[in-house]
Formats: structure tokens, sequence, C-alpha cells
């Protein structure tokens, strides 16, 4: 901008000039006022990037604590329509370092998330990677908490408020060296320099219910992740949905972070305002995955102005240089700019081959060459809160989100109330005659007609079996019900995660704590309901038995679906897959097939044993008809009696050759089986996913490395 060119270089060019009764405030008077109050003046207090040499960090920190991160050469690739591959990164090379907050620029569309993903090492597996990425001079594969990455989506706990969605994060990162007041007051400060406070208790809400802004919401997403103050930040896009002074102020206080802590940040900046351009300190101009320019954002005027697109006075510089390289509107961009003889794409293609050749491109080059010399060490993992702790912290925050979201367990727990009066009223006082145990096929129509038609009217079941049954398989069965709230969770878990907050095994064992005693209530009070208005054994250990069961089984199938959420990504597909299996499963648990009629491949072996409604139904039988006496058939020439154990090997074929308590056992091992199984997917799931991107780095990009090309179209030969 010719302002700024004309400008002297000491002096910013929003730095109020000198008055008789306003002077200049000296820098080191005004580093520790808040910016806030003087915007758009306030940065006064902010060196201006092109004013700092290299190292100079505040605070007294040198810059070898920070980390020098460069890229040279980098491809990136993806599967093309015709069995080719596109180009999505063609060749860029560039640096980030400690202190200085780079912005990558460029239209929508790009490649700047995919070079993000691709320095943060989270490129989609579906695509390869050619070329070296260092850190500190070392290649180093960013483990889990050795960088945070601010997406470009927002995944907030949405039941929580603003104070407690970033103080429980705290508790969740910050070591246990700090106090809990500590941690308190980090979170409040974190809130208060994203300009939060008037927000801070305020629910974040969700597609359910309103709570705050987008724009507010994209705050919270980086307070989490400055918590820490980590090493190396990348930020996609922190400032959409921010009016242009919450812009200002958000950069702003992450500049002065970075300054101050010798943090390295990248952020990729859409429509910066003027005051937004001068806070950085290196520009990354990427069009259609080629580098348009990369250096200082002051040299780029220059740049745009030698090569025949000088900024118009009063434009905004970003603004011009965007509206210079975006090609995608060409066919009606008859605006009368300046340049308009000249088409997009060849201004672009200028631009890349007069950047490549020019000084400042050679001068990154050699940047780089310094950097990788320079050596260093590589990034530790910071030192976090202690695995307890975590433990603690993630159980006490599912319980409170369970409480508040009433998709979770509340409205199970309504509908199971009134099924079990349903249960509970059709199978009133069931009593002990031989009616009791026969058919009662009506029930069972109603409920299971789509599903188990035929099967309900082929069997010759007895009423104290099905509603035992029935609890067994649809009560349990409705515990698919939570599944949507439980894939929110896991989207958060999943960003968590990969930002190093936590693991998996404390996550697991959080989910399955704060889930017990909603699945408690379920099972005792609705449970109750039915047990004793159908009037089953009394004695409570039996009903405390009945509630076990009905207890276990319903974690069974929440680990059944936890699974599922690891390997199917969307919830419709999840609750589908989930009541397949076990619809599948129900099938075979010896009731409405009974266990020796059932075809020994497949059905009877494995799947039979594989299906908790074996281990329901047994447990529920055994507890309810052992011990009890049933008036004999005597007209059909039976004997005058029938034991409840007769009519378990003779009705039922259970095994009566092991206790309840064994078949409770087998549940509770599941229990324990399917959230190791979860674990398992998810620790194979992050092993393939790094092997398939280790691999795709070294994977040669099939497309054509030529920078000379004049179509930007680059895609691959097959
Ligand atoms: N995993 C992927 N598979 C196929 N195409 C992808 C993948 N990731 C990104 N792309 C494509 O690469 C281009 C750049 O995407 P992106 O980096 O997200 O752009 P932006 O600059 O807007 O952040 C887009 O056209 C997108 O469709
Ligand atoms: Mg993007």
């Amino acid at each position: 901008m010719e302002q700024t060119m004309s400008s002297p270089s000491s002096v910013p060019r929003w730095t109020p000039s000198p008055s008789s009764t306003r002077p200049l405030r000296s820098p080191a008077r005004l580093a520790d006022v808040d910016d806030a109050a003087f915007f758009p003046f306030g940065s006064s207090s902010f060196t201006p990037p092109h004013l700092r040499s290299m190292g100079e960090v505040e605070n007294g920190r040198s810059m070898d604590q920070g980390v020098f991160l460069t890229w040279e050469d980098l491809w990136v690739s993806a599967p093309g329509r015709k069995g080719g591959r596109v180009s999505i990164l063609c060749g860029i090379t560039g640096f980030a370092r400690p202190g200085e907050v780079l912005a990558m620029m460029g239209p929508s569309g790009c490649g700047k998330s995919t070079l993000l993903d691709a320095l943060a090492g989270r490129l989609a597996s579906n695509v390869s990677q050619k070329g070296e990425i260092l850190i500190n001079g070392q290649k180093q594969k960013l483990a889990f908490g050795t960088s945070a990455y601010v997406t470009q989506d927002d995944v907030l706990m949405t039941t929580l408020t603003v104070r407690e969605a970033v103080y429980y994060s705290a508790q969740l990162q910050l070591p246990d060296s700090m106090s809990r007041a500590e941690k308190r007051a980090r979170a409040e400060a974190t809130i208060r320099e994203m300009g939060l406070e008037s927000a801070m208790d305020t629910r974040i809400g969700g597609w359910a219910s309103k709570g705050i802004s987008g724009g507010q919401k994209r705050r919270v997403s980086i307070c989490v992740e400055l918590l820490t103050r980590p090493r190396l930040l990348f930020l996609d896009e922190p400032t959409s949905g921010l009016d242009s002074a919450a812009s200002y102020h958000v950069m702003n206080r992450i500049a002065r972070l970075a300054r101050r802590e010798a943090m390295t940040v990248v952020a990729v900046i859409h429509q910066p305002s003027s005051e937004v351009f001068e806070l950085f300190h290196g520009l990354c101009l990427l069009a259609h995955g080629r580098t348009v320019f990369f250096g200082p954002p002051l040299m780029a005027d220059e740049f745009f102005a030698t090569n025949g697109f000088p900024c118009p006075s009063l434009s905004n510089t970003s603004d011009h240089y965007l509206r210079t390289i975006n090609k995608d509107f060409d066919v009606d961009s008859e605006d009368g700019l300046a340049h308009k003889s000249r088409s997009t794409c060849q201004a672009i293609e200028l631009l890349v081959r007069s950047y490549s050749a020019s000084d400042i491109s050679h001068g990154v080059t050699q940047q780089i060459a310094l950097m990788r010399n320079m050596g260093g060490s590589l990034v530790k993992k910071r030192s976090q809160a202690s695995f307890f702790t975590q433990t603690r912290v993630l159980t006490r925050r599912s319980f409170v989100n369970m409480y508040r979201d009433l998709g979770y367990y509340w409205l199970r727990f309504a509908i199971y109330v009134a099924l079990c009066l349903c249960v509970g009223t059709i199978y009133y006082d069931v009593g002990h005659s031989f009616g009791s145990i026969q058919a009662c096929n009506s029930y069972c129509l109603v409920l299971w007609t789509s599903l188990l038609l035929a099967y309900v009217l082929f069997l010759g079941v007895q009423a104290r079996g099905s509603m035992l049954m029935f609890t067994a398989a649809f009560l349990t069965f409705m515990a698919i019900g939570g599944f949507p709230s439980f894939v929110e969770d896991m989207k958060i878990f999943g960003r968590e995660r990969l930002n190093g907050h936590y693991g998996a095994t404390a996550f697991t064992i959080a989910n399955t704590l704060s889930a017990a005693p909603y699945l408690a209530l379920i099972s005792v009070v609705p449970g109750a309901m039915a047990y004793y208005l159908v009037g089953l054994q009394q004695p409570a250990d039996h009903f405390g038995y009945f509630a076990l069961v009905l207890f276990t089984s319903m974690m069974v199938v929440e680990g059944l679906m936890m699974i599922v959420a690891s390997l199917v990504p969307d919830f419709l597909m999840g609750i589908i897959t989930g009541a397949g299996i076990q619809g599948v499963m129900m099938l075979n648990g010896g009731f409405f097939r009974l266990p020796h009629d059932l075809p020994n491949p497949v059905w009877r072996y494995p799947t039979y044993y594989i299906a908790f409604h074996r281990y329901a139904n047994q447990g529920f039988y055994k507890n309810e008809f052992l011990g009890l006496t049933f008036p004999g058939n005597v007209a059909a020439g039976g004997p005058p009696t029938i034991t409840g154990e007769e009519i378990l090997r003779g009705v039922w074929q259970v095994e009566v050759g092991y206790s309840k308590w064994v078949d409770l056992a087998i549940l509770l091992a599941m229990v324990m089986l399917y959230r190791l199984m979860f674990l398992g997917v998810v620790k194979i799931a992050e092993k393939v996913k790094a092997k398939v991107n280790a691999r795709s780095v070294r994977a040669p990009v099939l497309s054509t490395h030529d920078n000379e090309q004049s179509s930007l179209e680059i895609v691959a030969s097959p």
C-alpha cells in the first residue's frame, strides 16, 4: 500500500501522529497495557514484525526453546476422477519461526487447510505427500500433544458453559504440578484474553439449543488450545465468524502470546483487515496449490506492484492480493479492474514464476538452509495431568454432559418407565397357574411384527418366559437410543485425542464410569415397576439379580455401540449397523429358536455363544424359575406339579448345570471385553493411519512437477 510504503519504516502506519495533547507512549510502558482499550491504535504496544530481528522474543525466552518448522518442495496429491492423481499442493516451500505468526492466505480451495494438515501430520489417508518437513532441522512425527491444532469446524461439548468447557480442559491438560487455583486462573485469564468474559456462563449450545454465537464458539476453540501455550500452534481460520474488531483483538493476542511464549503460529486467514494484516510476520499466499508469494508481508506489496498489480490506493492490501489471484469468478468478472485485460490464470502464472525467480524466494531457501543446520532439540510432549486426574475430570465432565443432554439418558428413562408400565399391566400378576407359562404371543406380536413375526407365530412361548425375554432383548436394545449423543462425544474425543489432551484409555474408563449411574437408575426404577407388577419372585435378592442382569446387558450394548461408533463415522449408519448386529444376536439368543434347534454352523457355533442375549435370558430364567413349582396339566395326563428346573430343561432348553451367577459373570466379562475391543479398534486405527501416512510420504506424486506449465489444472498421469 502506498501509505505504508511512504511512511517511515520505524512508524507503523496505524500509529497516531504525535500531538501536543496526546504524546506517543513509550513501548515499554505500553507493553503492560491491555491493547483492547486502544483499538485500532492499540497495536502501538506491538513491535511491527519487520522491525524485530530473528531470535528476539519477549521475557528473555530464547528462540532455541521454540520450534523452527520448515517445509521444502512439498507436494500433496489426492486420487483424481479417472484413476490418476490430482495435485493439491505443488512444490510449496516455506518456514515458520518461534515468536512469529505466519499467515496463509489464498482463495478458498487453494490448499491452505491441506498445507496446514500436511505440516501438522494430519493428512487424510487417501492423499499422498512428498517433500521434506523438518522440525528444528530434524524429521519428527508430531506425536499427540506436541502441537495444537484449531480446526476449521468447532467441535465442542454443547451442554457446557464457556467457563466449564475451558476449565475442564485446563484440568485435563495442565500438569498436576499446578494447583487447582492456578489452573482456574489460567482458564479464566485465557477466556478474558479471547474476549469471552460476558459469555462465560452461557452454555455453548448446538443444534438442539441455541447458545453462544458462531464467533464465540470459534474463540472457545482457540481458548482450549491456548491453555497450555503450545510450542507449535496451527489455526485454521481462527477469525471466521468474527467481526473486524474481534478478529483484530484475537489475532493481536495470539501474536502477543506467540512472542511472549516463543510459540510458532501458523494460521490460515480469510479476509484480514489491514490492522490484522500488519500483525503477521510472514505471509504465504497460495493459488491453486502453488506459491504466489512467501515472505514478509510488507514485501508482498512491492512484489505485486513490480509485477504489474499495484494495490489501488485506499484498498485493503490483502483484499487486493486475493482479488488478483482468485480465478473462480473469471466468467463474470467484468468489474473494471485496471488489469482486467489479463486473465487471472495468466496473472497467477506470472506471479508464480516471478516469485520463484525472485530474491525473496532465494532468501527463503537460504533461511531454510540456515534453520536446517542450526540443530535443536526434538519437540517433546509437554507435561500433562496424570492419568488418574484425566480420568477423574473426564468422568465428571461426561457425567455433567449426560445429565444435561436429555437425549442421552433421560428420554430413554421416560420411555423405559412407559414400557415397563406396559409390560407390568399386560402381564399383571401373572400367577403360578400352568397358563402363566402358556402361550402369550399377542404381546410379542405387537412389538416384533416387523422383525420377527414368523418366529413369534411359530413359538409356543410362555408368559413368564416371554416377559423376561422381552426385558432381556428389547429393553437392552433400546440402549441404542443414546448413540447420537455418544457420536458427539466421540467427535470431541477425536479432536482432543489428536491434540494430545488425553488418551483413549482415560476416555473409555470415564465414559463407562459416568454412564453407570444412569444405567443403574434405568435398570432399577422401571425394572422394579415391571418386576413387581408382573409378580415375579418376591425375595429382594431375586429382584437384585434381575436389575443387575438388566444393567450389565445395557452396559454390553453400550460397549457394542462404542465399537460401532469407532468403525462407522455417521450416526445414522451406526444406528442401523448396531440394530442389525443386535437383531442377529437376538435371533440366536435361544428364544426365537430353541438352542437345540439352531443350525449348528454359524448360528449355534459361534453366534449363540457370542450373543449376550443367551446369558441374559438364561440368567433371568434361572433367577425366576428355579425354586418355583407350577401345577401340572393333569387334564392332559401330565404330573400334578412341574418344577421350575423341569421347565428350564424341557421347555427352554436352559443349561442348568451351572448357576445364574456364572451367566452374570460372563455378562460382566463381556462389558470389559467390549470396551477393550473399543480401545483396540481406536489404537489400531491410529497405528494404521500413521503407517498409511508414513507410506504416503514416501509414495511418489504422480502428477507432473513442472512448475513451468501454463495450465493451472494440474492433473496427474494415471
Ligand atoms: N482428502 C482429500 N481428498 C480429495 N481431495 C481433497 C482432499 N483434501 C482436500 N482436497 C481438495 O483439495 C482442495 C483444497 O482443499 P483445502 O485445502 O481444504 O482448501 P482451502 O484452501 O479452502 O482450505 C479442494 O479442492 C479439496 O476438494
Ligand atoms: Mg480450509
